[in-house]
């Protein structure tokens, strides 16, 4: 090959590079998430493009781990070393803790300049201010309280779609006796609690919802009705898989979109495993409330909070992050894909698929009088301390089936105490 050929040949090669790596160094953001699942990451790369074509470098560092558990030990490592990430997936009360760490950088310029205020619904914009600052902008509602159905599975076991607890062990038993998986699960501390809590705003409706798991009431936490939500729990382990410990969210979908199970209680990121499946909300699947929870929304916001940065280009990135994670066009993509609401109030539902319809009616609803509560499994609810310390509990619990649902109260009762 000689000189010109091999020009030629570099110059090809080089037009078939990726924009971003080529482009003068106008900025990197960094983001640290946990949208590692077929769904989730096809909804993360929209969030990619855009940045690459507003002429950002994106650094991915998605780190493995439904709930983020792994994730957030990952950040706690980087910001102790001084080195954060430019953004990264923390939610609810967290973002205070952070906050009152000094770490947070203020997005009041882009927020102001984007009218945040205005887009927000007023209980969202609260969570994402830290001292009166937006400090972290959110992407997305998710409601956590649903249950996911395999219309053909339940047709073929004669199951019914259950619409209370007593209906929904009826379904099971259909579902078992016809050799199906009654319940795909994934023994995972935070899918443990999922569990927990859809049947906890089950049994004790969301205003008792909110006493035990957002105002920590004793009372509530120690009462009968807490006994209940255990033998429930652990009534509904014995229709769950046995092989489930350790599994991922998304394999236990993939159990119900192959038929090999019949439902899966999951918040709507389940929904991107269905979409990036091909399957049609409505049709090929079901999403109904968890059973008994019709009326209530346990709300999960995605959001991304920002860290202080030194470098100029770095910090337009991250601005550019902030601005377009709220923009319609990029709502509507990245919600579609992520099975999620989008968190503008303005936008056009008709774009969506019918269970996201039906989640934005539902939110609505709810937000008129208690309905509204805070995913405790989700970071929403409490510390990250106190959530961890019901984890364990409700983890130990399901992994011994003899286990006293009585005793369980009561060791709840002191790990929360000792969290506190
Ligand atoms: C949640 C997060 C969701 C989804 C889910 C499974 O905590 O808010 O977006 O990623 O975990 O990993």
């Amino acid at each position: 090959m000689n000189a010109i050929n091999r020009l030629a040949a570099v110059v090809a090669l080089a037009s078939l590079l990726p924009l971003n790596a080529m482009a003068a160094d106008n900025g990197t953001v960094e983001v640290l998430h946990w949208w590692t699942s077929g769904g989730e990451a096809k909804a993360v790369e929209t969030l990619k493009a855009q940045v690459e074509k507003d002429g950002f470098i994106w650094k991915d560092n998605a780190v493995a781990g439904g709930g983020g558990a792994a994730a957030m030990t990952v950040l706690k490592t980087r910001a102790i070393s001084g080195n954060p990430p430019a953004a990264a997936q923390i939610k609810g009360p967290d973002i205070q803790e952070w906050g009152a760490l000094g770490l947070l950088t203020e997005l009041d310029d882009v927020a102001k300049a984007n009218n945040w205020d205005a887009l927000l619904p007023q209980k969202v914009a609260q969570i994402m201010k830290y001292d009166g600052h937006f400090v972290a902008v959110p992407v997305n509602i998710h409601r956590v309280n649903w249950l996911w159905i395999n219309p053909e599975v339940f047709a073929k076991a004669g199951a019914k779609v259950p619409t209370t607890l007593d209906e929904l062990f009826a379904a099971a038993d259909k579902l078992k006796a016809a050799g199906f998986i009654p319940l795909a699960h994934g023994g995972q501390p935070w899918q443990d609690s999922t569990v927990f809590e859809d049947i906890a705003l089950s049994i004790l409706g969301p205003k008792g919802y909110r006493a035990a798991f957002v105002e920590l009431d004793q009372d509530t936490l120690t009462g009968t009705q807490m006994v209940e939500v255990f033998k429930t729990l652990q009534r509904l382990g014995t229709y769950m898989d046995p092989n489930r410990a350790g599994r991922d969210w998304n394999i236990a979908a993939a159990e119900v979109i192959n038929g090999k199970a019949g439902m899966q209680i999951m918040g709507d990121w389940a929904k991107s495993e269905w979409t990036a499946a091909g399957k049609v909300a409505g049709k090929d699947y079901q999403c109904v409330a968890f059973p008994g929870t019709q009326g209530s929304f346990a709300y999960n916001i995605d959001s991304l909070a920002m860290f202080k940065l030194k470098n100029e280009n770095d910090i337009n990135a991250q601005n550019d992050l902030a601005k377009v994670a709220l923009e319609p066009q990029f709502q509507t993509v990245f919600n579609q894909n992520k099975g999620s609401l989008p968190v503008r109030q303005d936008m056009d539902m008709s774009q969506f698929d019918a269970c996201t319809q039906k989640s934005a009616v539902d939110f609505k609803e709810a937000e008129k009088g208690d309905g509204l509560q805070p995913s405790m499994a989700h970071n929403m609810a409490t510390t990250l301390a106190v959530q961890g310390a019901i984890f364990d509990v409700v983890t130990n619990f399901l992994n011994d089936p003899k286990a006293d649902p009585a005793t369980a109260v009561k060791q709840l009762d002191s790990a929360i105490k000792s969290a506190k």
